[in-house]
């Protein structure tokens, strides 16, 4: 178990499992497990320390099968079967239980709250992969106070989106304005006027061919359930995740960094659309610099955030040829977004339409596209005094699913090890939560943090 001299024992806390891994059978879960089988096998052969770590979900014998297909070395993963997410008592007895809970159960519109619900009510720091704008929204309105008082994390969104951008554009601002180990960096007297970010594909494997090389079921059923939220409206503003009472904010974020999906040039280089939803990351990196602020006393003054699919040197032959293919993939993303301001009645029966024609629960890319990927993104920051600052986080992997994995696991591992009363409490952002120094989770062959 880690070591964590006493902060967690107290009589309302008495957690006996560091990280549990919730939905654990399912596509992304899966991958999950395996990550977690790996790191203690690498950790164990090395001599160090594991945390005790669990897998759970509504099916004990298929967490059994699941155990038994995990690469071997040190103690089997606890299994925690019977719990259904739709049932308040298993979710209470399980946060009550773990110290860490990383949630990968979905579609998360309909189920992510209780979730959070229950780990909240039992001071239980949580992670997950939602990224359905509306629910994000809700969630920090109804639990960000709550989870403060509790002295614990709820994160949403650490799988690739939006983790590596949050997490190397935080890393950017403190370098750009001189911030020490351990200080967080940037604030209303070191402003960061613009914070650019970039994804690198250096390696992609043969045979990414179908939508069903690249998304999974669960992925896709999450979409289709934005489309019948009637929060929807929130998709294209950037100000959308900033704290609930921040108005001023919200408008300041809305005036300084307009959410544009379009490519652009930065550079020498084309920018296309971040895929396959470009609305995420930006209200998650002004969420981020808004917490901060605010954990500072100071004022939340809004850098302008831009982010883009590197395809390469604009004047490249190569280059040119793309211009097209970005241009109808803005123009598909905006058509999204447009959706999401129809009448619910027509978006409902939309949904319902899509919704028969989806794979089946539990499908997803197939083995051979999930690894032989290389991929960075980069973050550049320029302070109001032209100081500059970069990092950058790489990794290997299918981004959405081997690689969001391995991000999800790295800060649950990282979560599990703080200290209670070290961390910033509340709904926050994968960067808060993995705090202002550098991570030995985000250290690792497969995924490695850089500062320039
Ligand atoms: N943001 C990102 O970067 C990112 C990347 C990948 C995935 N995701 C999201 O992650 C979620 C999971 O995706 P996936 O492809 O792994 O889905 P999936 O294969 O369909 O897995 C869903 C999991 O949820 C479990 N589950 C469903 N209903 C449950 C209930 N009532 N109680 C307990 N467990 C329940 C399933 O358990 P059973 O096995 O018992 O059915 C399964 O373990 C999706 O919402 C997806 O959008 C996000």
């Amino acid at each position: 178990m880690v070591d964590d001299a006493g902060d967690d024992t107290g009589p309302d806390r008495a957690p006996d499992v560091d990280v549990v891994l919730l939905g654990a059978t399912g596509f992304t879960g899966r991958l999950a497990a395996q990550r977690l089988a790996v790191l203690q096998q690498r950790a164990l052969a090395g001599g160090d320390p594991f945390p005790v770590w669990a897998v759970a979900g509504r099916d004990r014998g298929r967490l059994e099968q699941l155990v038994a297909s995990l690469p071997g070395g040190g103690p089997p993963p606890v299994v925690i079967g019977d719990v259904d997410v739709h049932d308040d008592a298993s979710l209470g007895r399980l946060a009550a239980r773990s110290r860490v809970l990383l949630n990968a159960v979905g579609p998360y519109t309909a189920t992510a709250q209780a979730v959070v619900g229950a780990c909240v009510a039992a001071g239980t720091h949580c992670a997950d992969l939602s990224g359905e704008l509306p629910l994000l929204r809700r969630v920090v309105g109804a639990f960000h106070d709550a989870a403060r008082a509790a002295g614990c994390q709820v994160v949403q969104l650490a799988g690739w989106e939006a983790l590596p951008p949050d997490v190397a554009g935080l890393h950017a601002c403190r370098a750009a304005v001189g911030a020490g180990p351990g200080e967080w960096g940037p604030g209303a007297g070191a402003p960061v006027d613009r914070l650019d970010l970039s994804v690198r594909f250096h390696a992609v494997p043969r045979g990414v061919r179908s939508l069903a090389d690249a998304v999974s079921a669960g992925t896709l059923a999450s979409v289709v359930e934005v489309l019948t939220d009637p929060g929807a409206g929130v998709v294209g503003d950037p100000a959308a995740l900033l704290p609930s009472d921040d108005a001023a904010g919200a408008a300041a974020v809305r005036r300084a960094s307009p959410l544009r999906v379009r490519p652009h040039t930065a550079a020498g280089r084309l920018l296309g659309p971040v895929v396959p939803v470009a609305f995420l990351d930006p209200p998650v990196l002004h969420r981020t610099a808004a917490l901060l602020a605010r954990e500072a006393g100071e004022p939340h003054r809004p850098a302008r955030v831009r982010e883009g699919i590197d395809s390469g040197a604009v004047l490249r032959p190569r280059t040119l040829l793309v211009w097209p293919g970005q241009v109808l993939l803005a123009a598909a993303q905006r058509g999204v977004a447009a959706l999401t301001r129809m009448p619910l009645g027509a978006r409902s029966r939309l949904a319902a339409v899509v919704r028969r024609r989806l794979p089946a629960a539990g499908t997803g890319p197939s083995a051979a596209v999930l690894h032989g990927w290389r991929w960075e993104v980069a973050a550049q920051a320029v302070t109001a005094d032209g100081r500059r600052g970069a990092a950058s986080l790489r990794g290997t992997g299918h981004p959405g699913y081997t690689a969001t994995a391995a991000l999800l696991v790295a800060l649950g591992l990282e979560m599990a090890e703080r200290q209670r009363a070290a961390v910033v409490p509340g709904v926050v952002t994968p960067a808060v939560a993995f705090g202002p120094g550098v991570s030995r989770h985000l250290s690792t062959p497969e995924l490695s943090l850089h500062l320039a």
